[in-house]
Order: C-alpha cells, then structure tokens, then sequence
C-alpha cells in the first residue's frame, strides 16, 4: 500500500493556464488521459504545459477518491515540483518500472515521430520512453505536421565542453543551424539538470536515421528527436 502524501498547498505552478497556448484542446486531452489511470499504477509524468495539466487532472481524480495507490514518475525538476506540489506521490525510474507513461510534444508526424524538448527536459523524458512500452503523448491540433522540424528546431543536449566538436558533427549530418538556448531570468546559456548545453538545430531534412546519427557523436548526451517510439497519439 502506497502512503498517501500528505496534502499541501501548491507552492509550485509551472504554468499559469491564462497563458497556455491552445488551452482547450490541451486540456481535454489531458482530461482524457487521467481517465486512463488505475489505481495502484505507476505513471511517467512528461513535462511542459500539456503533462503539467494531465498531472493536475489526476490529482483531482486522487483527491476526489476516483484514484488510490497512484505513483508517478517525475520527468524534470518542473515536474517534480508539480507532482509533490499536489500532494501525489512521486516514484523514482531506478527503483520501479512504470506501467505507461504520458507527455506532450512540439511536432509529431504522421507516423508518430517526434520532436521534444522545448521545455529543456529532453533526456528524462527519453528515458522514460525507453522504460516504458505504453507512451501516451497529448497534443493539440497545432502540433500536427507532414515533416518534422516544421515548426521547431531539434533540441540536442551535449556536454558544455564538447559543444564546437558537436557543433562540427551535427553540420556534417546537415545542420544549417546550431544555436545555443539562452533562457530567461539567467545570464548565458539555459543549463539542463545534467548541467548540459541545448543546440537549438535545424537540418536540411529530418530522416528517418537522424536520432541515431546525432546520438553517434561524441559529446552529445540526447537529442530531442524520437524515431520509432509509435506513441499513441491522443488528441481531443
Ligand atoms: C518538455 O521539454 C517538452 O518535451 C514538452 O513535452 C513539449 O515541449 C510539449 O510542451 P507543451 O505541452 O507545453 O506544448
């Protein structure tokens, strides 16, 4: 039997749902997913605005009595905070196997590839894609497209040191673009929780090897492509 944490006020909220774009679609997609969970499961929780609401969706479900038992799966610093902020019980993915997993994304394709990473939580998430064989991404309307990198450049995450040796790799596979992500409220560039840089890439096109190429050179801890994954894709 899983302790209930003991509830608290929310101290953390990631998001303010004024300012979330496509709020509706994201939010009944979200409302969607929580309905798929059971008690006694442990749940992946992705992170950016999309999981950020389907964390609060099971949350009410929990405190509503619908859910007991639930753990989830934390897949950054903001989503921990989420999580804990709403008086769920977090897991640890090196202590326990999740039984499926949900999160959002910047572009997916019509064979379910994906882009991931606005959000700078790339690599846990990944991790969790490789753990789990039920992925549940959420998104709105807006994330669908024919071709990856449409809208959104590929995040690569790559060790501070290695970054001109990476920067070489990836224009060697077709990188036109290799920016380094600065962020806000901070100086410099965004660090991720590894203590990482992110490339904001663009690439001549996107095939269907990319992630493993990228994945080949030295330095590079991830990237924010997802090939081969076949998530299902919900969309209210
Ligand atoms: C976090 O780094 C990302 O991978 C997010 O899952 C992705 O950017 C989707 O974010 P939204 O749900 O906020 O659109």
């Amino acid at each position: 039997m899983v302790k209930p944490a003991r509830h608290r006020e929310v101290t953390f909220e990631p998001f303010d749902a004024g300012s979330i774009s496509n709020y509706e679609a994201k939010f009944k997609a979200a409302e969607e997913v929580a309905k798929m969970a059971e008690s006694g499961q442990v749940i992946g929780a992705g992170s950016g605005s999309t999981a950020f609401l389907a964390v609060r969706a099971i949350a009410s479900r929990v405190r509503h009595g619908e859910l007991h038992d639930i753990r989830l799966i934390p897949t950054s610093i903001e989503s921990e905070l989420t999580i804990t902020g709403l008086g769920l019980v977090q897991a640890d993915l090196a202590e326990v196997a999740p039984d499926w997993l949900f999160d959002g994304a910047d572009e997916v394709d019509p064979d379910h590839n994906l882009i991931k990473g606005r959000g700078g939580a790339l690599f846990r998430e990944k991790l969790l894609f490789e753990a789990c064989q039920l992925r549940r991404v959420l998104i709105d309307p807006s994330k669908r497209v024919d071709q990856l990198g449409t809208n959104f450049a590929v995040p690569v995450e790559v060790v501070p040191r290695a970054a001109s040796v990476v920067i070489a790799g990836l224009k060697a596979l077709g990188a036109t673009e290799t920016v380094i992500r600065t962020g806000s409220g901070k100086d410099g560039p965004v660090l991720t929780e590894q203590g990482n840089l992110l490339l904001d890439c663009r690439f001549e096109s996107i095939g269907d090897g990319l992630e493993g190429e990228i994945k080949k050179i030295v330095g590079v801890l991830e990237s924010g492509l997802f090939q081969g994954y076949a998530p299902e894709i919900i969309e209210a």
